[in-house]
């Protein structure tokens, strides 16, 4: 049985003092057995993030890492950084960071690699744009990504693995897509991890959906039998967030 788990990217916004409140604000509305629950504050604001988590059942993600040791990689973050002060998990891949960043399915393939290496949890997004989804290529394209982005990673690490669909269409646009679009690709990526590992392995990964996840849209989403919990932006800046966690 898969544990749902529901996690806020709060992308660029919330200096560390915000990052603070908003924590404190959300702890006693979050407070759930039944997801885990993680925070993905801006790097500048993970070592206080931790801090403000503990003792809760939130628990703490970064945005972003880089996948060498160290070295001359201005302006980067080394897995060690990250798993040095607590953080758990680590968002990898999400398509902001492909469209801006010049990340590729191989740089979050080595991603995936390394954050497995350090024991911390990748969250591997994957995603159409709106013309992929109109040319009928969406299925072909983030199965792509995913038999990309989990190359040579063995089946008992790829168990680890969450994976977030999030179709770019639906990012912060305020336009969801249904609870059947979302769980026909939530189907066919586990399909895909199915046919590259087996069906315990395929079975035992979380797939998240995200794209304006809210209030009144997370009970029906996450009712689906492929997705098991969601990444969510704009209402995980919010009390809302609450809501979206406590969705039954
Ligand atoms: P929104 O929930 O704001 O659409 O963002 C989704 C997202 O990109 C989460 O990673």
């Amino acid at each position: 049985m898969r544990k749902m788990i529901i996690a806020g990217n709060w992308k660029m916004n919330k200096t560390v003092d915000e990052a603070i409140n908003l924590i404190n604000e959300l702890k006693p509305l979050v407070a759930t057995d039944a997801a885990e629950v993680v925070f993905c504050p801006p790097t500048i604001a993970l070592m206080a993030a931790v801090e403000a988590a503990k003792g809760s059942n939130i628990s703490i993600g970064a945005q972003n890492m880089y996948y060498e040791e160290s070295g001359a990689y201005t302006g980067e973050t080394a897995p060690n950084m990250l798993t040095s002060i607590g953080v758990k998990y680590v968002i990898i891949g999400h398509s902001e960071r492909r469209e801006y960043f010049g990340e590729t399915n191989d740089t979050v393939n080595k991603k995936v690699h390394k954050a497995i290496e350090h024991g911390l949890i990748p969250i591997m997004c994957c995603g159409e744009t709106l013309e992929q989804r109109k040319q009928d290529i969406t299925i072909d394209f983030v199965n792509q990504q995913i038999k990309v982005g989990l190359l040579d990673v063995s089946k008992e690490d790829a168990k680890k693995v969450v994976v977030a669909y999030e179709p770019i269409w639906a990012i912060g646009t305020g336009v969801t897509a249904s609870s059947e679009q979302a769980e026909e690709v939530c189907a066919a990526i586990r399909a895909t991890l199915t046919e590259v590992y087996d069906t315990d392995t395929a079975e035992a990964i979380r797939i998240q959906y995200g794209g304006s996840v809210g209030a009144g849209n997370a009970a029906e989403l996450f009712a689906m039998p492929n997705i098991d919990g969601g990444l969510v932006g704009g209402a995980s800046l919010k009390a809302d967030f609450g809501k979206v966690v406590n969705y039954k």
